[in-house]
């Protein structure tokens, strides 16, 4: 079988960390792998297969043969080094908010809508959307499919480990402090997290919704193919570690029932 040469870049973090023992799990034909993260993480290494590799810093050299790219290392990383992968030949998917709503980058979930990965050739990148997003999507497809959506209003419940580590290490010292009765330190979040749900995930927008809140709408849109379906979302972050938990409820065109 084919093997392709793979770079986990973000590979320190909770997704990369993912990414890399996803392609354990499904044997993944993995020729050669490249891990790149940040200077903060020269000098680590990571296992994969049981094998020990080095962390690579990222850089602009880094995609020299390179076939597929795995991009989780933050919306504004991602926006300078894809596409400087892509120009080598890399086939970049990236997760991170950077390229989902570029009207020539294909924003896929492979369960839902598999026949736009052809047009990864545009840029050479491939985008996948937000995590509430996907799980909302993944669900609605088929009833969207077999009657029509004409409106969406969802409420999330999202973990901490949506923010990624810093996240996680938050949620467990606050928590810690407070069973302590100690001073609680505040990092992360504009607010505590521990024993709190926050209705805000990520920054405020002129309209009033934050910006998470407006990507389920926009790439629910993007993904459904359907841009004028009404879609209102409320973005809350919960003190719970794993496991994002979502309230969807739709209208349909049609009766589902006959
Ligand atoms: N967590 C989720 O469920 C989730 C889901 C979908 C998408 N995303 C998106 O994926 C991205 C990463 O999320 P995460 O949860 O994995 O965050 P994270 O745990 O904080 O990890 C961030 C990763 O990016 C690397 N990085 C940061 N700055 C870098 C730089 N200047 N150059 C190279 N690498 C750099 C970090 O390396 P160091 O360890 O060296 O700092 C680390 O590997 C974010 O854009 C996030 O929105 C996250």
């Amino acid at each position: 079988m084919r093997k392709y040469s793979v770079a986990v870049v973000g590979a320190t973090g909770l997704v990369g960390t993912e990414m890399i023992s996803t392609l354990e799990q499904r044997n993944f034909p993995v020729g050669e792998i490249t891990l790149l993260a940040s200077e903060r993480s020269l000098g680590k290494e990571l296992t994969f297969r049981g094998k020990e590799y080095p962390v690579k810093v990222l850089g602009d050299e880094s995609f020299k043969g390179i076939e597929i790219g795995l991009f989780s290392p933050g919306g504004s990383i991602s926006e300078r080094f894809a596409p400087v992968a892509a120009r080598e030949g890399c086939v970049v998917i990236d997760n991170t908010n950077a390229f989902r709503m570029e009207p020539d980058i294909p924003l896929v979930v492979p369960e839902v809508n598999p026949e736009e990965i052809v047009n990864y050739r545009n840029k050479g990148i491939i985008a996948n959307p937000n995590c509430s997003t996907i799980q909302m999507v993944v669900a609605l497809k088929p009833i969207h499919d077999a009657v029509g959506i004409k409106r969406i209003v969802v409420s999330t419940y999202q973990a901490v480990s949506g923010t990624g580590k810093d996240a996680i290490e938050e949620l467990v010292t606050q928590t810690r402090a407070l069973l302590a009765m100690e001073p609680v330190e505040i990092n992360v979040y504009p607010h505590r997290i521990a024993f709190n749900c926050l209705p805000q995930i990520d920054v405020f927008m002129e309209n009033g919704y934050t910006k998470e809140e407006m990507k389920m709408v926009n790439e629910t849109r993007k993904i459904l193919k359907a841009p004028s379906m009404a879609v209102t979302a409320t973005t809350v972050r919960v003190p719970v570690f794993y496991g994002h938990s979502e309230s969807v409820n739709i209208e349909t065109e049609q009766k589902i029932t006959p």
